[in-house]
Parts: C-alpha cells; sequence; structure tokens
C-alpha cells in the first residue's frame, strides 16, 4: 500500500517500494558520484522504510532520500552512546529543484527516523556542496566536524548533525 506523506500541486512525496528503486538508483547515477550496490538499496528499504522516501511529479520519479539508523557515539554528549539516524544519500533531478522538494524529503526522513526511536541525525556532505549544507542548515542541522579526505576523490566533508529533543 502507497503511503503519501504530502502532496504539494503535482509533487508527492511518499514512501519508497522495492519498485521505486531501480528509478531511485538512475536518480542517483544521474547527480552523485558516489553510488551503492543494488542490494545496499535493498536493505536500506528493508531496514529504514519510514526514512526511505521519493518525490514524484506526474508519476515521474524526480527525488529521494534514502537513511540507516546506527548505535555509537552521540556527535552532541560527551562519551553519550546514542541510537542515531543517518542520511545515506539524497537528491533531487536538476529541472526539480529550487522547488522545496529537497527540504519535505529532509524533513520527512527526520519524521522518519524520529519514529525510529533515533536521539540524534547526521550526515556528510562535501564542503563544497553550498546547496546541500545550506537546506540542512535551514532544518536545524549544524556542522559538528569535517572530514579530511572524506571522499575518493580527496575532497573533505562536514559531518552534521541535529539532536533531537526527547
Ligand atoms: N522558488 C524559488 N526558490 C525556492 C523555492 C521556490 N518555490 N523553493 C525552495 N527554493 C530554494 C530554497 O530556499 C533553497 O534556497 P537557498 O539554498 O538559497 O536557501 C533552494 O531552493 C534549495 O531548496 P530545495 O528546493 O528544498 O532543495 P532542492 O529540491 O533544490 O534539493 C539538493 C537540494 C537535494 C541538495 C539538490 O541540490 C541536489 O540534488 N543536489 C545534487 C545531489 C546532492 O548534492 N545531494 C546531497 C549530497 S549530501 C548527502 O547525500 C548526505
Ligand atoms: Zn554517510
Amino acid at each position: 500500500m502507497q503511503v503519501i506523506l504530502r502532496q504539494v500541486n503535482d509533487v508527492i512525496i511518499r514512501r519508497a517500494e522495492p519498485s521505486d528503486l531501480i528509478p531511485v538508483m538512475e536518480i542517483n547515477l544521474k547527480t552523485l558520484p558516489e553510488h551503492y550496490s543494488d542490494y545496499f538499496y535493498e536493505s536500506l528499504l528493508a531496514e529504514i522504510p519510514e526514512a526511505f522516501i521519493v518525490a514524484e511529479v506526474n508519476g515521474k520519479h524526480v527525488g529521494y532520500v534514502m537513511c540507516k539508523t546506527e548505535y555509537g557515539f552521540s556527535n552532541f554528549k560527551r562519551l553519550g552512546f546514542v541510537k542515531k539516524g543517518h542520511v545515506v544519500s539524497i537528491a533531487v533531478l536538476e529541472e526539480f529543484r529550487k522547488k522545496g522538494i529537497g527540504k519535505a524529503l529532509v524533513e520527512e526522513s527526520i519524521n522518519g527516523v524520529k519514529l525510529k526511536k533515533c536521539d540524534e541525525f547526521y550526515l556528510e556532505v562535501r564542503c563544497s556542496n553550498t546547496e546541500a549544507v545550506r537546506l540542512y542548515e535551514k532544518l536545524g542541522f549544524v556542522i559538528k566536524q569535517q572530514l579530511n579526505a572524506y571522499y575518493r576523490d580527496g575532497e573533505d566533508a562536514y559531518l552534521m548533525a541535529i539532536e533531537f529533543e526527547k
């Protein structure tokens, strides 16, 4: 059964289903240099469908966000051990950017990881990706660390995180 999270004009934001994975992989190939195996997409959808979300416009897939959960040291509390949501990847097709789709995807993924009782949510983003960094900042993420040569091409990443209220 399709779970529609929100609809604004012709944009539908909904939870992904197995049949969405190929279109999601196609968007990933077009928009980002970091790619994953089919199995990885399937495993994220199985693990946390609440935060594997797609955007559709007139039946065409135009964006996605996919996440996982982890237990580990807090990005906020010294020595705290917490459950963390992790944005693995998010993208919107270039022709559909600057319409609020990216923001809607991140907001719905926040709701999704909260449903999984995560204490925090984090991600890595290229330091040069000002568009994405600004989007995350607007939604409450803060830069917690700079990860040296995080990407294959040697670029640094910012680790950005948000802490949820109890
Ligand atoms: N009219 C004009 N501008 C608008 C409108 C509108 N109706 N709605 C939103 N905007 C503006 C926003 O204010 C924002 O502007 P700002 O950056 O100046 O504040 C800008 O458009 C982007 O916001 P959204 O529209 O919500 O985001 P978008 O759909 O463009 O997606 C994203 C952002 C996902 C980062 C996109 O640029 C993208 O896919 N980039 C390539 C892939 C990528 O870099 N992904 C992130 C990698 S990091 C990771 O995956 C963890
Ligand atoms: Zn990551």
